[in-house]
Parts: C-alpha cells; sequence; structure tokens
C-alpha cells in the first residue's frame, strides 16, 4: 500500500527505467547515444543518459547527466586530415587506444557527478546499455544497480567484442577488430597474427590499472547499497545482450552468438526533416544529378591542405552535376555548380531523388544512411572501422575507395567520372537498399523488443553462451590431448617393461640350456 502511494505520488509511468552510459565525446557517439533515448522514452521508458554532449530538446522521460568535462583528456588535434594524410597519426595501431579510454572512463566514472549519482540511493534501474570502445570499464554500472548490463557498440560484429559474450571468430579469415584491408595470402595472414598478438599484449598489459579503476570506481558505491562487488572478470564477461550497430546489408555473414543482435541503421529517423529552402531550390533544379561531399562530424575540412582544395575546386567546377559540399568556412570564388554549406542534414540530402554520388569518409552512420536510400559512395577512409567499410563497399560493388595523400588526385577524379557514368554503381547501391530494408522489423522495434526482453527475463539467462563456461585449455582439447598423451606414455613405459622382463628371462633360459 505504502509502494502504491508512493509510486502515485511520484508519478512514475509503467515503463522501465533504463540507464544509457555513453561516454565518448564523440558527435558519432552521442548520435547513436540519443538513437537510443529516442527510441525507449517512444517505448515509453523513463531514461536516464551520461553524456558529454547533451540532447537538445530532451524527450519528458528523459534525464539527462553531464560528464562533459571528461573531453578535456582527449587530445584536441587527434582528429586531424593533415596528420592522416602524412600518416603521422595511425590510429589503426589498436593498442593505442586501450590508454586513452582507459583515461576517459577514470575520468569519467571517478568524477565528483558520477559518484555521487552512484551512490544515491534513489537511483534504481531495471537494465543499464553501455557503448563498448576499447574499454569494458563500464560494465560495472551493472553492479552498482545490481540489474542486468547491455553491451552497445557503434560497428560491425568482431573477435574484440564478440568474445565478451561469446567467443572470438575465426582470424584465419575474419579481421580481429579492424585494419587497412585482408587478404588471404600468407603474408597479410602472418602481419594480422602480429597485430592481433600486440592487442592482446596490451590488453594483458593494461589488466592491473584496469582492475585499479574498477575497484576505485564502484566499490564504495556498490557497499553503500549492501552489495558486494564482483571481480571485474566476472561482471565484464556477464552481460544479457550486445546490441551491435550492424546490419547484413553492410557487414559480412560471420556467425554470431544468441546474444548479438543487429540494429544497424537505427540511427536513423523514420521521417526524414526538411531540407532547408535553398538546398531544396538547388536540389530540385539540377538536371544532370547531385554529387554529395562530407567528411563527417569528427575530422574537419578545413585541415585539408590548400593544394588539395584548390585541386579538387576545380575538378568540381569542371562537371555538369551540382555539387554540395558540407565544410566549415565558407569559400569564395567559388565554381557556378559547387555549393559550400557549414550544415546539412545529410539523410535529407541522401534521400532527394536527384543525388547520384555520395563522398564520405565512410563512418558507419553514413555508409546506413547511405544503404537506406541506395546512394553509390566513394569513401576517404582515415580511421576507426572507416577502412574496412569501404573496403567491404568496394566488394559489394557500390562503392570505390581513395586513400587521401597516398594516391594522385587524378584517380579520384577519374573514379568520380566512371562512378556517375557507369549506371552498375547505383544499380547495386539500389539491390544493397532493398536488402537494408528487407527485415521483419525496423532496427528500432528490435531494439526495444530485445531491451524490454532482458528485463522481462530477469538478464535472458537462456541467451547465455555456453562458450563462456568453457576455459581455453578445454576448447582446443589441450586436457584430453595431455590425457592420451599420458596414456601413450603409460602404454610404452609398459611395453618397455614387459620387453625387459621377456628379455631377462630369455637370457635365463638360454643360460641354463
Ligand atoms: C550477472 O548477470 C545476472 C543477470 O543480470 C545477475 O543476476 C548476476 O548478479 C550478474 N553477476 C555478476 C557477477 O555481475
Amino acid at each position: 500500500m505504502l509502494f502504491l502511494v508512493l509510486f502515485t505520488f511520484l508519478g512514475v509511468s509503467d515503463g522501465y527505467n533504463f540507464l544509457l552510459f555513453f561516454p565518448i565525446p564523440g558527435k558519432s557517439h552521442s548520435i547513436l547515444g540519443e538513437a537510443y533515448v529516442r527510441h525507449l522514452t517512444d517505448a515509453g521508458h523513463n531514461v536516464t543518459y551520461i553524456t558529454p554532449l547533451l540532447m537538445k530538446n530532451p524527450p519528458a522521460l528523459l534525464r539527462q547527466i553531464d560528464v562533459s568535462h571528461n573531453a578535456d583528456l582527449l587530445p584536441g588535434s587527434i582528429f586531424d586530415v593533415q596528420k592522416f594524410m602524412s600518416k603521422e597519426l595511425d590510429l589503426q595501431e589498436i593498442q593505442l587506444l586501450f590508454p586513452i579510454m582507459q583515461e576517459l572512463l577514470r575520468a569519467t566514472l571517478q568524477s565528483e557527478q558520477m559518484q555521487t549519482f552512484m551512490h544515491d540511493p534513489e537511483e534504481q534501474y531495471d537494465a543499464v546499455i553501455v557503448e563498448w570502445l576499447f574499454t569494458e570499464l563500464g560494465a560495472g554500472l551493472s553492479s552498482v544497480f545490481n540489474c542486468p548490463l547491455i553491451w552497445s557498440t557503434s560497428t560491425e560484429p568482431h573477435s574484440g567484442i564478440l568474445e565478451l559474450i561469446d567467443e572470438p571468430l575465426n582470424i584465419a579469415y575474419t579481421i580481429y577488430i579492424w585494419g587497412r584491408g585482408y587478404s588471404l595470402d600468407l603474408y597479410s595472414r602472418l602481419q594480422h597474427v602480429w597485430s592481433v598478438m600486440k592487442i592482446k599484449y596490451y590488453q594483458w598489459q593494461g589488466q592491473d590499472i584496469d582492475n585499479e579503476i574498477f575497484i576505485n570506481s564502484y566499490k564504495s558505491a556498490v557497499e553503500s547499497r549492501g552489495l558486494k562487488l564482483p571481480s571485474y572478470d566476472e561482471v565484464k564477461y556477464n552481460a544479457s545482450l550486445m546490441l551491435g550497430n550492424s546490419h547484413i546489408s553492410s557487414g559480412d555473414a560471420h556467425r554470431l552468438p544468441q546474444a548479438y543482435k543487429m540494429i544497424g541503421g537505427y540511427h536513423i529517423k523514420d521521417k526524414i526533416d526538411p531540407l532547408p529552402a535553398d538546398l531544396q531550390k538547388i536540389m530540385d533544379e539540377t538536371h544532370e544529378g547531385v554529387i554529395y561531399f562530407s567528411l563527417g562530424t569528427m575530422l574537419k575540412g578545413t585541415t585539408m591542405p590548400n593544394k588539395t582544395r584548390n585541386e579538387i575546386i576545380t575538378f568540381f567546377g569542371s562537371l555538369k552535376q551540382t555539387v554540395i559540399w558540407k565544410y566549415e568556412t565558407p569559400i569564395s570564388n567559388l565554381p557556378p555548380n559547387v555549393h559550400v554549406v557549414q550544415w546539412a542534414p545529410q539523410p535529407s540530402i541522401l534521400a532527394h531523388p536527384n543525388t547520384v554520388l555520395f563522398m564520405t569518409h565512410g563512418g558507419l552512420l553514413s555508409f546506413f544512411e547511405t544503404l537506406k536510400f541506395g546512394v553509390p559512395i566513394i569513401g576517404f577512409p582515415m580511421f576507426g572501422d572507416q577502412f574496412t567499410n569501404i573496403n567491404r563497399a568496394q566488394k559489394k560493388g557500390f562503392g570505390k575507395r581513395f586513400i587521401l595523400g597516398q594516391e594522385p588526385l587524378e584517380k579520384l577524379f577519374e573514379t568520380v567520372k566512371d562512378m556517375i557514368e557507369n549506371p552498375k554503381y547505383r544499380e547495386r547501391a539500389k539491390e544493397f537498399s532493398l536488402i537494408f530494408h528487407d527485415r521483419p522489423v525496423s532496427p528500432g522495434t528490435e531494439l526495444v523488443h530485445w531491451v524490454e526482453h532482458v528485463v522481462r527475463s530477469q538478464g535472458a539467462p537462456h541467451l547465455r553462451s555456453p562458450a563462456l563456461m568453457v576455459p581455453w585449455y578445454q576448447k582446443c582439447y589441450l586436457d584430453l590431448l595431455s590425457v592420451i598423451l599420458v596414456l601413450i606414455l603409460i602404454v610404452a613405459y609398459l611395453i618397455r617393461k614387459l620387453y625387459t622382463i621377456f628379455m631377462s628371462k630369455s637370457m635365463v633360459k638360454k643360460k641354463t640350456n
């Protein structure tokens, strides 16, 4: 009765309470986080969203916790086009990301607002959804609130995350996390094994610090709630579910564990925002089609060398097509068919029937938008999963890859012309667009269903992979192998023993003869 009164008094909705932990100070990560907010609040749930980038126009069922101070920890110059072009910066060296993410999580979790939040006994959750990015330290929130853990991952599934809920894929034919490219020749495979060994070594090296951060971040809050903090390993391998920003239309047909669900494309709104009037006019009026050029939200186009920029502008000027270029500052003396915009509603541009080509860095959000609207792409991969994404688009036949700074610009210009003139790229893009759309339910519906399923089934233990219970030496049958070895040794010993006994007996016989 008291509870009833309390609930009515607090005006709690009958939805569940979800905690979303998206600590990465990057626009594309917040787009993914906000999409969770949108889908879950639309379904009537209460959401608390921990983020460094606060959502504008938050829905009524949302509460936000600002952890923006953590962004000060990331070196600002890290996303600089020039540095990628000169190879000064190589984020494909994945091991460099572990200490950065470790520090970011330490700063976020041990901040005053997070500690106050975790110590507040009023805070109760039915499940926590934690974004994975090269660290599992966020998993401890499930221990604080004594509720199921759900991972959210922003890329196609790979061994680095699948081993948290099942086991790694076979690296003989899959990329461990991501890479520049991959072929099955002996040298590539050797390189690959070497990079996996480096990653594993760095992970192993960071273990002690991880454990220390885990304890310092969570122990006090967990104990203040009368609970006991489990070990870091127990917690990080204990997720009920993993929701991946991936789909068969964008990725490869890997085998996947039951606890992994593909919800790629869930960030795209069903209703596309209208274009600003000037862009709408430009796009409607063209007869030759529109090329859209954008390097995404993280990389600033202004960090591109002037010479490269000018050559690209001259080339665009020579085309019949209209070009819309998303660029941070206005550019003077542009050819009449080239339009620079500081901000552009990307899905709305891609959705326009006149768009014939998308020139992109190849981030997965753009990738899904291009799939949704069936537009061919030229990718300029620079970091992260961009290489892997563009390689897949190239293999699927609706994309081409160009490495800025390492290939002559003439090659890029020829590729642009080829992709505009040759209809095969658009046809392939439309085929994969069909695959993107052809699902039983929309990705947003699926997201809500599985998250609710975890709460309804008390942590979905039925989805848990038995692989998590088997130690590595049993997976390689090393125990069986050792039993066989011991048996062989025993048999060999017995044969030897019998032989010597037999020999000595026959010797005795010979003598007596
Ligand atoms: C693992 O998850 C289940 C289901 O959410 C939960 O009941 C259990 O307490 C968790 N164990 C640890 C060690 O976190």
